[in-house]
Order: structure tokens, then sequence, then C-alpha cells
């Protein structure tokens, strides 16, 4: 087990980041791999835990690839198998992301059922209900979710109750090699979604209403498709958590390989607590603020305010001047980091899904326990400014979704280090 530890900045940090491809993109498009019938080459992939994860079950399955700094190229031509066993999917619950495919593909399939995680219970209900109204014939036994079909899947009609972006991504992919037409209404329209549509759409399957909450998806009636190769779009999770680095440090920070229009939630409530933002096509510098202004957030879906952007923000709300309000609207257990926060002299109060952070107190390093991905990385940016030491420990949850990213800040002025836990 490896820790963080992380100094006080002596003074701002400044120089360009250059943002590394999306973890929630890479997902789904490498489970869509399983539908084609090609050797398919991927660039911009970020090497990261869960991404290695469902390499490594993908490779389980039967598929072939091999990674070359961040492109693979995989070949899912062999995957035979059709069992994601307990001990993977445990490690990473979008391993979820294979179930359309698989059945779609072979007409069975045994899934392990994702356990929950820290930031809530997180069912995935709304997947099997609508691969059953598609034909699957679905049971729980023994902590398993068994698929499987007569046939192929029928196109159907889905009313999905909540929004679910990787409920959306299976029935999209299981959609493509069924028979007929599916219709998903209150489909996810996060850009990760839309760039599996996109890659599905170039790969010959037909598919309209991209990026709105209402899809129709023509299948080929279990035909394998000819995949493009293609490139994994910004991670603009990351470059939130970045920008809210500079935010929170009041440097100027540029962070390039972006999609500008994928972040406007996020740059809007910068702008709002007083930062500046520039922007081009492919990059965009945040700029200190004058007075840091407290900040209102109700998470949820996108376009809107994006939940994996609550945690950092709550950490940029502890500089400023007065009290914000965060509304966490999509996870009921997204605020392991606020004991955290607290232990380092944060003054923040919980009611429900609101919390209320009375900015301006002084922080103090201290050792804290990430939680999970996003909680981390807010518990680092609290370590930028909190005096004296602060050791993140529990580190694995950050590198599942974050490439090199003490080498990233380091390199903009950071002294983070990385050490084994004591024995
Ligand atoms: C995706 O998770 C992301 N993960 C999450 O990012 C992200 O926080 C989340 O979407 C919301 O944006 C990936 O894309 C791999 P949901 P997902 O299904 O698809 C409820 C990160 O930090 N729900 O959109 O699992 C659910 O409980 C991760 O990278 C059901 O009730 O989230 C939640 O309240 C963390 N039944 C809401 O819907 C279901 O069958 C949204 O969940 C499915 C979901």
């Amino acid at each position: 087990m490896k820790y963080l530890n992380i100094t006080q900045l002596t003074k701002p940090l400044s120089g360009t980041i250059s943002i590394s491809g999306a973890k929630n993109a890479a997902l789904p498009l490498l489970a869509a791999t399983i539908l084609g019938k090609n050797e398919i080459n991927i660039s911009n992939i970020p090497m990261v835990a869960d991404i290695k994860t469902l390499l490594k079950l993908l490779e389980m399955l039967g598929a072939k690839y091999s990674i070359s700094e961040n492109s693979v190229v995989i070949n899912p031509l062999s995957i035979s198998k059709t069992i994601a066993t307990y001990d993977i999917v445990k490690t990473m619950r979008a391993s979820i992301l294979v179930l359309g495919p698989l059945l779609a593909r072979f007409g069975h399939c045994e899934v392990s059922l994702p356990g929950g995680c820290a930031i809530g219970q997180r069912p995935v209900d709304l997947h099997l209900k609508a691969l059953e109204q598609m034909g699957a014939i679905i049971e729980i036994r023994a902590g398993y979710i068994h698929a499987r079909t007569e046939g192929p899947l029928k196109g159907a009609k889905i009313v999905f109750d909540k929004v679910t972006v990787t409920g959306t991504e299976n029935i999209v992919m299981a959609a493509a090699l069924a028979d007929g037409e599916t219709t998903i209404i209150n489909a996810a329209k996060e850009p990760e979604v839309v760039q599996l549509c996109e890659v599905l759409s170039a790969s010959g399957v037909k598919i309209k209403g991209i990026g709105t909450d209402k899809l129709k998806i023509t299948g080929t009636n279990r035909e394998l498709i000819k995949i493009e190769d293609f490139e994994i779009i910004p991670d603009r999770i990351e470059a939130g958590t970045y920008l809210c680095a500079g935010a929170i440090t009041n440097s100027k920070v540029t962070i390039k390989k972006v999609m500008p229009k994928h972040l406007e939630a996020i740059l809007y409530k910068l702008e709002e607590m007083g930062f500046g933002i520039e922007q081009t096509k492919s990059s965009v510098t945040i700029l200190p603020a004058t007075k840091v202004k407290p900040v209102n957030i109700i998470t949820t879906e996108y376009p809107g305010f994006p939940t994996d952007m609550q945690a950092q923000f709550m950490a940029l709300a502890l500089i400023a001047n007065g009290t914000s309000i965060i509304d966490e609207r999509l996870f009921e257990n997204r605020f392991m980091h606020v004991s955290e926060l607290l232990r380092m002299g944060a003054d923040i109060h919980l009611n429900g899904s609101i919390a209320t952070i009375n900015g301006g107190k002084e922080l103090y390093g201290a050792d804290v326990m990430a939680t999970d991905l996003r909680a981390s990385s807010a518990l680092v940016l609290a370590g930028l400014i909190a005096s004296g030491e602060t050791n993140v420990h529990r580190i694995y949850h950050l590198d599942r979704g974050y490439e090199d990213l003490e080498g990233k800040l380091n390199a903009l002025g950071a002294n983070i280090q990385r050490y084994d836990e004591k024995a």
C-alpha cells in the first residue's frame, strides 16, 4: 500500500498540464470491442488501474491485446468465455459494462453483481430491467447475474426511470447487435456516452439522436461489426481537477489537450467564484481570483454540474470568503471526504444531501484516508495549501482514475512524494 506525502506550497503553481484520455470513455469503448470482428487500435487511453482491470477481464474472456504507451491494440475475435468473475468485478464495478455486449454477442453470460462502493449502493436494476425488455432471461444466483436469450436480443422501447450513464452504455451496446430497433428514452448524454455512440455509428451501427436523451439504435441481428480505430476523448474530470488545483493555490495554470465544451458547467462555477478563465479550442487557462467568492452547487446529469467534481469543489470552497452550499443529488453517500477534511481543520456541516462549507478557516496538514476516487483528489488539493505536511493514505483509489497525478502537479511546482506505508 502506498501513500502520498504533500508539502504545503510556498509559492503558486505555474505551467501547463497535458490531460489524459477519459477513463469513463475508455471503459465502455473497451467493452464495446466485444462486438467487433477485427483488430482495433485505440489511442489516447489513460494507463490507470481501472483500464488495466478491464483489459485483464477482456483477456480472461479470451481477447488478445498489446499496450504501447497510451495505445492499445485489441483483437476480440478470440473471445469465447462469458463469465466475469467476482474477483475482477469487485475491484471495478464498471465491469458491468461487459454484460450488454456479451449477452448480445453470445446469447448468454454470467457477470458478478457489482457490490456497492464507498459512494453508494449503486444498483444495476435499470440495466437488468432494460435487457429483460429486450428478451433476456435474467436470474440472480449466488451474487451473479445469469443472463441468456433464445436467439438474438430484440429491439425494444426502453424508458429509463433514472438517467444512468453505464446503463445507457450497456443498452446501446446490447442494441447494436439486437434484431430490430431499440429506442432509449431518458438516455444519458455525457460526452463519454456520445463517444461510444459515435464509434459504433462510424462502425456501421445506425444510431439516431446521438447527444440527446432519446436514442434510436438499429441492430445488426448479431452480425459482428468492423470497429474503426479511434482516439479516446480527453478526461473532463481530470481537467476539472487540475483547474481546481490552480484555483485553490491561486495560480495561473493551463491545461491542454482538452475539449472546453465538455467543461462548461465547471468553468461557469469557477468564474462565479471569481477566477479568470481563458480558453482556446483545446486548452483552458485559469487565473487567480482577487477575492474567492463562495459557491452554491447542485450535482446533476450532464451538461449540469458533474457529481465527479463535487469533492474537488468542496476542497476549493474551503478558501472562499463565506459559506458555500453543495447538494449531492446523485449518490447517497458521496461525502466521505468531509470527515477527512474536518481533520485538516475545515468547517463543514452535513445535513442529508446538503453540505455547508464555511470557508476561510486555517487548514492544517494531517494524515487522511482516501475513500473513493474523487474524494482522494480532493484531499490532495487540500494538502497543497494546508500548513505543514499532509499524508493521503490508500491512494490506490486515486490511481484508479488519475494517470501520474503527482508527476503532473510536481511539474507545476508542487512537492508530492509517493512512499510505501510503514509496516
Ligand atoms: C458513472 O457511474 C460513472 N462511472 C461515475 O464515475 C459517475 O459518478 C456516474 O456515472 C454519474 O455521473 C463510469 O462511467 C464508469 P449512474 P454509473 O448509473 O453509470 C442510480 C468516477 O468517478 N442507478 O449514472 O454507475 C445510481 O444509484 C465514477 O469515475 C440506479 O438506481 O452511475 C445513481 O444514483 C464514480 N439503478 C444514479 O442512478 C441503476 O440500474 C446515477 O448512476 C443504475 C443507476
